[in-house]
């Protein structure tokens, strides 16, 4: 379906969020029409307020748990709070959040033909016991822990998307996003770089959590973001899930060390116990991305954190 100008009409849930306002900017940028829907849990206007005055972009509030009646050509599904201490502030609305804003997104998908993608996370594979994560990997999650609202809602709205898919033959693309940081993360979310960062700069103590010695690996958000989009422009008879992610693996103290480095800072490391179901290891296993999308990363850990850092200085002087 396209509209009469042959612009693209493309929906994105959780668009004024931090990863949904860079691929707002990035579609517009495109040539697309964009339609951002987010009810301003976690996002802010600061993200988009520099779209606003864009003739191609608008912006409405909706909660995703609530149908949605709008014509579009794709949907970006990305709405949902992705930090423990924001998912973990309310869990029941979370997992709604996820499911119902899942079907309802599906659904609108269904009644206007529409291709969906799907803002899936590296949380459904919980604390792995295969390493590096591949897409057949089932995972390991606890069904009941306090990470389980965030896990296994996206779980859940992971089987939604393969069911519309089996029985509506919905176009639907998953991705399994990995960690990804850069300019417009929260300050005070939570999230080890923003954390670590945000705490450089003030001169803070650096927490880390456990000995330090849990990995992760960090995508730098244009690389994410660009993934996103390749995935939505794959044929349709793949669907993924596939991994979006850097596969270049960090100890947590390798990165509070290089962000102390990056910064100048003079902050000292301060360890503390590890939270409950941290996983301990987390490493994508990009093949398939590579093979189908023909997308890596190419932004190294040193040069994203630099814009990362730039970010959070210009932040902190407007705040
Ligand atoms: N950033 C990451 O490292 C990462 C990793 C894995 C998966 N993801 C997924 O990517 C998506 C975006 O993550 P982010 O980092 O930009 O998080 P974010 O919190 O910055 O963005 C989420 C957006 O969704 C909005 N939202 C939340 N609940 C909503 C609801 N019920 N209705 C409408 N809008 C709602 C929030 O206001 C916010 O703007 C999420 O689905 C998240 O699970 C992100």
């Amino acid at each position: 379906m396209r509209h009469y100008n042959s612009r693209k009409r493309v929906l994105i849930t959780g668009g004024a969020g931090f990863l949904g306002s860079h691929l707002c900017e990035r579609l517009l940028g495109a040539g697309d029409d964009v339609l951002c829907a987010d009810n301003f849990f976690t996002g802010t206007k600061d993200n988009i307020a520099h779209l606003l005055a864009s003739p191609n972009f608008e912006l409405i509030r909706h909660d995703v748990t609530f149908p949605l009646y709008v014509e579009v050509d794709e949907i970006y599904n990305l709405a949902c709070p992705a930090s423990p201490i924001h998912y973990q502030h309310d869990p029941v609305q979370t997992t709604k959040t996820s499911v119902h804003g899942a079907i309802n997104m599906l659904g609108l998908a269904k009644r206007v033909k529409a291709r969906i993608l799907q803002a899936s996370t590296s949380e459904v594979y919980g604390d792995p016991h295969v390493h590096p994560q591949t897409e057949d990997y089932w995972g390991h999650v606890n069904p009941i822990g306090v990470r389980s609202c965030y896990d296994e809602g996206k779980r859940c709205a992971e089987t939604l998307f393969f069911d519309y898919h089996r029985q509506h033959q919905l176009r639907i693309k998953v991705a399994r996003i990995f960690s990804t940081y850069g300019p417009r993360m929260y300050p005070s979310d939570g999230r080890v770089v923003s954390n670590f960062i945000v705490q450089a700069l003030k001169g803070h103590p650096i927490t880390v959590y456990g000995d330090g010695s849990q990995t992760r690996s960090f995508c730098y958000v244009d690389d994410l973001i660009e993934g996103l989009i390749r995935l939505m422009a794959t044929p349709d008879n793949f669907t993924g899930p596939v991994n979006v992610g850097n596969p270049n693996e960090f100890t947590i103290l390798e990165l509070a060390n290089k962000v102390i480095a990056l910064t100048g800072s003079k902050s000292k490391i301060e360890f503390k116990p590890l939270p409950s179901d941290d996983p301990v290891q987390r490493q994508p296993d990009i093949t398939l991305a590579r093979e189908t999308m023909n997308w890596t990363p190419s932004t190294g850990l040193d040069e994203g954190l630099r814009m990362a850092i730039d970010y959070f200085r210009m932040d902190a002087v407007h705040s």
